[in-house]
């Protein structure tokens, strides 16, 4: 069962949702010695990486065991404004002590295929002979219904062999990176940041609706054995 949590707005869902990563970090490096964290886009994790970087917050993680990869990315350059990764490094990463070995973003500006290829081949070099279970994975909602590059009607949401994939999605026009279900049902943690009034009808949907998850694809996020949690804030619960 997923939990479902609600904060009073997105600057306390923030924080909270920095202070889960802290303990999912802390019980993972002593499990296991490391932690796998893999980043979303979009304004609502944004405002948790501001909150990671802050001091009181840096201090609570050995960032030095942390090993950071991404659920999405679009086909732009890593400097591109419009990069996952770039958000997470200005925001976050820059000010964080992680070895850049252990930062494995996403290759926007290479061809799609060639990219998702190679993003899967550090994945499975990086699990070796385990099977691809990240600690924590953060996702985001679109308007749409989308997660991570899972957009509406697209390929990638009813992969079921692939990891990562290149998925044209014909609305934007345009191809994106981004893991599949496959992949991202195998975490241990996975946990949805949602704020905002605009988000209600649709989560709404996602989570009370019909299961219809080519047109909802977050609907088909279900860890098979991990923990998948809602972090929401009121606006966002509203219709709830
Ligand atoms: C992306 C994201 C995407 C995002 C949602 C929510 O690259 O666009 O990974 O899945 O998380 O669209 O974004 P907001 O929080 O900005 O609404």
């Amino acid at each position: 069962m997923a939990i479902i949590k609600t904060y009073s707005d997105s600057k306390m869902l923030a924080i909270e949702a920095a202070s889960h990563i802290v303990q999912c970090a802390q019980e993972s490096i002593s499990n296991h010695g490391f932690f796998s964290l893999v980043l979303a886009g979009g304004s609502t994790p944004r405002a948790t990486y501001e909150v990671l970087a802050t001091v009181q917050f840096v201090q609570r993680i050995e960032w030095e065991k942390v090993h950071i990869f991404w659920g999405d990315e679009r086909c732009v350059a890593s400097n591109h404004e419009d990069s996952n990764y770039r958000m997470a490094f200005d925001i976050m990463l820059k000010h964080l002590p992680i070895p850049v070995k252990q930062i494995y973003r996403m290759k926007g500006e290479i061809e799609p295929k060639e990219a998702a290829k190679e993003y899967e081949n550090w994945m499975q070099s990086f699990f070796a002979v385990r099977a691809p279970r990240f600690d924590l994975i953060l996702l985001g909602l679109g308007y749409d219904g989308h997660t991570a590059s899972l957009f509406p009607g697209t390929r990638a949401v009813s992969e079921t062999r692939r990891l990562v994939l290149d998925n044209y999605v014909r609305k934007l026009s345009t191809w994106r990176l981004t893991m599949t279900p496959q992949l991202i049902n195998q975490a241990a943690n996975v946990n949805f940041l949602v704020s905002g009034k605009g988000k209600a009808e649709i989560l709404r949907r996602v989570l009370a609706g019909r299961y219809a998850p080519e047109e909802f694809p977050a609907q088909i996020i279900r860890p098979e054995n991990g923990q998948m949690r809602w972090l929401l804030d009121a606006d966002a619960a509203a219709l709830l």
